[in-house]
């Protein structure tokens, strides 16, 4: 990240596709939404309670009563201001649980952090004060060859959740994959978790209802040892920093006390815009008509491109698009490293990202980590198609240098 932020500074004038962005797309209906919501405030009675006084470390009150109203609503649950906290951007709740469920504890045992799928978020890499205590699991491939196409699965047969296990997490949708785990995946890990008391942390910084992120059906689960993390970032205010955590009130009240010695509580200003957004049901319809659209009509243009441009015999791979606002590509038996491949990009001015810091907690030595690159789905279709180009020329130079018979072998892989 730090070559990139780098060569984007020192490239300024020079004009670069960047297919690298976390950042999400201000969408003027979006924007629109939380400058109406901004003026609605600023009128009320209510601007002095918000920006001139502390407040409840669980969060602000017709925020979480929003929230609580709206779930409760939607998935028939029964949750009361027990089973909520929010927190100043989702990042800080995998901050917390890392530190109060995972690491040592005080007789010196280690707490794994188990994330069952790798690859997944980078951003796991450094919640724990203890990196050794993250652990990742190497997924199965599910490929379709003749369709450029895979997708990983959790591998049952390796997975181990135990006593020594602080707590299970995974982003669904998956930040870089787009991977959706099927409700019985989550149901499978779930049940692998209950007999040890372990707390499963889905991370829905892309899931529905907000920002509804996921371009395949998929439904949030509810269950006792599970918690639901949501983010109001990829809704369009990733400035004003919103995570929330929904789950048993034994879980939320440990969070609570780890925010409250470290920040007293989150900033009331993005969450009294967001109690308006949420209790008027216009994010959540925003979020279906307009930011799930755009990022899937992103994806389709990718496709397209991959199909128009990439050398059919080559052994790449776009994984499964269901979700999120990335792209994710593996190249088997590339005969060049993720990083190389990025670099080569960058002589022809596209920037993507290399996939291989997406493999945090990951602990075997696997080649697959050094052959994919993760797109983002922020650039204009002009920009997608002519960075896919680029990449097909650069990746069908690096094929054609293999020696034919480990070429023959990727092609036939
Ligand atoms: C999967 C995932 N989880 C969490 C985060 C952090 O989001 P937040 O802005 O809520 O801290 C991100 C940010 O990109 C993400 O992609």
């Amino acid at each position: 990240m730090k070559d990139i932020i780098e060569t984007l500074r020192a490239g300024q004038g020079q004009s670069f596709i960047n297919l690298s962005a976390g950042n999400p797309v201000i969408l003027p209906e979006v924007e629109q939404l939380w400058r109406d919501c901004t003026a609605d405030l600023l009128n009320s009675a209510e601007y002095g309670e918000v920006v001139c006084r502390y407040g409840s470390s669980q969060g602000y009150e017709p925020f979480i009563e929003a929230v609580l109203s709206d779930f409760n609503q939607r998935y028939g649950l029964t949750l009361t201001e027990r089973n909520i906290l929010v927190t100043p951007g989702s990042q800080s709740l995998y901050f917390f649980a890392a530190n109060a469920f995972g690491g040592y504890t005080a007789d010196g045992q280690l707490r794994d952090i188990v994330l069952p799928l790798s690859p997944d978020y980078t951003g796991y890499g450094g919640v724990s004060l203890y990196p050794e205590a993250l652990r990742a699991y190497k997924p199965a491939l599910d490929i379709d060859a003749a369709a450029h196409s895979f997708k990983y699965r959790p591998d049952f047969s390796q997975l181990e959740i135990t006593d020594r296990t602080g707590f299970v997490l995974f982003s669904r949708p998956c930040n870089p994959t787009g991977n959706v785990l099927t409700d019985d995946e989550v149901h499978r890990i779930a049940d692998l978790a209950a007999p040890q008391n372990v707390p499963v942390f889905v991370d829905s910084a892309y899931a529905p209802p907000y920002p509804a992120l996921n371009f395949t059906e998929m439904t949030p689960i509810f269950r006792k040892n599970m918690v639901h993390c949501l983010s109001l970032s990829k809704a369009g205010l990733p400035g004003e920093r919103i995570g929330i955590a929904l789950g048993d009130e034994s879980i939320i009240q440990v969070l609570q006390s780890f925010q409250t010695n470290l920040c007293i509580h989150s900033s009331r200003y993005g969450q009294a815009i967001a109690a308006r957004a949420i209790a008027s049901g216009a994010l959540a319809t925003l979020a279906e008509t307009v930011i799930r659209p755009y990022y899937r009509n992103k994806f389709a243009v990718l496709e397209e491109s991959l199909d128009q441009f990439m050398p059919t015999t080559a052994p790449w791979y776009l994984h499964r698009g269901e979700g999120a606002i990335f792209a994710w590509l593996w190249f088997d038996q590339l005969p060049a490293t993720d990083r190389e491949l990025y670099q080569q990009l960058k002589q022809y001015g596209v920037i993507v990202v290399p996939g291989d810091p997406f493999f945090p907690g990951l602990q075997e030595d696997w080649q697959h980590t050094r052959q994919c690159i993760r797109i983002s789905l922020t650039a204009t279709d002009a920009e997608i198609a002519q960075g896919i180009q680029h990449l097909a020329t650069v990746v069908t130079a690096l094929y054609q240098q293999q020696p034919a018979t480990t070429a023959a072998v990727a092609m036939s892989s």
